[in-house]
């Protein structure tokens, strides 16, 4: 498939001298909106085509490229609630920071939805919890799926939303991985954030935000709000070619055997491995990181193992081999949930 942005980039000329931004004044993939780049503001170049053929492989009305991470998706997202004139949002108290300050900004009001917690981590929420928080609010937020691996009930969210009238958003920030499964954002939500940096090979703050239907031009509205008017095309390059790039079969079933194998949490996302550590968590990092290996977070219980396509499997072997050596604590049931901030007023 065409590479729309890369390609542009690749063919410059050599010959280049810059009177234009950025100051470096170096020419080659970070260059700034010039005659043959397209504007990201009103794009009709490059730009239209890298977004109209990411929409496609979303499924989406339109989607919009974003350098500036998933955190302008989710306010870019909210913003259209704003706009439609919706009061109040029905939300987990484990969304992300965004979530609840693009609220504060945009005078939404969280509507918290209950949510039991285990081990530490967030236990997905019920259909009836959904439903029951659904009542006192205009619209839906899910994040889908969460930091740990686990999804919220999301054709039952697709139901109840659609009977009540009231969109649903969700914050795939850590589901970009997903656009060929059942489980992808794009098949239940209304407005959805792609968090490619995350778990596909894009550069850090590269992401996607799109619309389903009627949502599109208000969504093309918001974003012109919060992206920035200077984006970096090295970022804008890397999300056409991660939505692009392959799906990797063989990584995806190593990391589930690999889960089966040493005795990690089952959850249901092959780009999360959860090793439980207990108070060991810390100890086995250290150790680990001796060996030239980084984990994604310790939350105090769970140590968390992050992949995507580009993983390779003898990089899991080069793990697996390093884990069996390593003592396990006990993992604490009444933990703290220690990876994501639970919402503060005023925070
Ligand atoms: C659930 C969720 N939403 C949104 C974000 C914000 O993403 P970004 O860091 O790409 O702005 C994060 C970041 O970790 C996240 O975990």
């Amino acid at each position: 498939m065409k590479l729309h942005i890369a390609e542009m980039l690749r063919a410059q000329r050599e010959a280049h001298v810059s009177f234009h931004t950025p100051g470096h004044k170096r020419a080659g993939a970070d260059i700034t909106e010039l005659s043959y780049s397209d504007n990201l503001y009103a794009p009709h170049g490059v730009l239209a085509e890298a977004e109209r053929d990411v929409a496609h492989i979303l499924g989406a009305e339109k989607s919009y490229l974003l350098t500036d991470g998933s955190t302008c998706g989710v306010f870019s997202m909210l913003d259209c609630l704003r706009a439609a004139g919706k009061k109040r949002v029905a939300m987990s108290a484990f969304s992300h920071p965004s979530a609840y300050h693009a609220c504060e900004v945009m005078g939404l009001e969280p509507v918290f939805i209950a949510q039991k917690t285990a081990y530490g981590i967030p236990v997905p929420p019920t259909e009836d919890a959904l439903s029951s928080a659904l009542e006192g609010a205009d619209a839906l937020l899910l994040v889908s799926p969460d930091y740990y691996g686990f999804f919220p009930p999301l054709a039952a969210a697709k139901a109840l939303c659609r009977a009540a009238e009231k969109p649903l958003l969700i914050d795939g920030a850590h589901g970009a991985h997903l656009h060929f499964t059942e489980r992808y954002a794009g098949k239940y939500a209304d407005l959805w954030v792609d968090g490619v940096h995350k778990s596909l090979p894009a550069l850090t703050q590269g992401a996607v935000v799109s619309a389903a239907g009627e949502w599109a031009d208000r969504l093309g509205r918001a974003v012109k709000r919060f992206r920035t008017t200077s984006p970096s095309y090295p970022i804008l390059a890397s999300v056409e070619c991660a939505v692009k790039y392959p799906r990797n079969e063989a990584i995806e079933a190593a990391s589930e055997a690999f889960k089966l194998r040493h005795g990690c949490l089952k959850n249901d996302d092959w780009t999360k491995i959860l090793v439980p550590f207990g108070s060991l968590g810390a100890r086995a990092c250290a150790l680990l990181e001796e060996n030239g290996i980084y984990a994604e977070f310790n939350d105090g219980n769970y140590v968390m193992f992050y992949l995507s396509p580009c993983t390779r499997e003898e990089e899991l072997e080069q793990l697996g081999a390093l884990l069996d050596g390593l003592p396990r604590g006990e993992v604490a049931e009444d933990a703290e949930v220690g990876c994501v901030p639970i919402y503060k007023e005023g925070a």
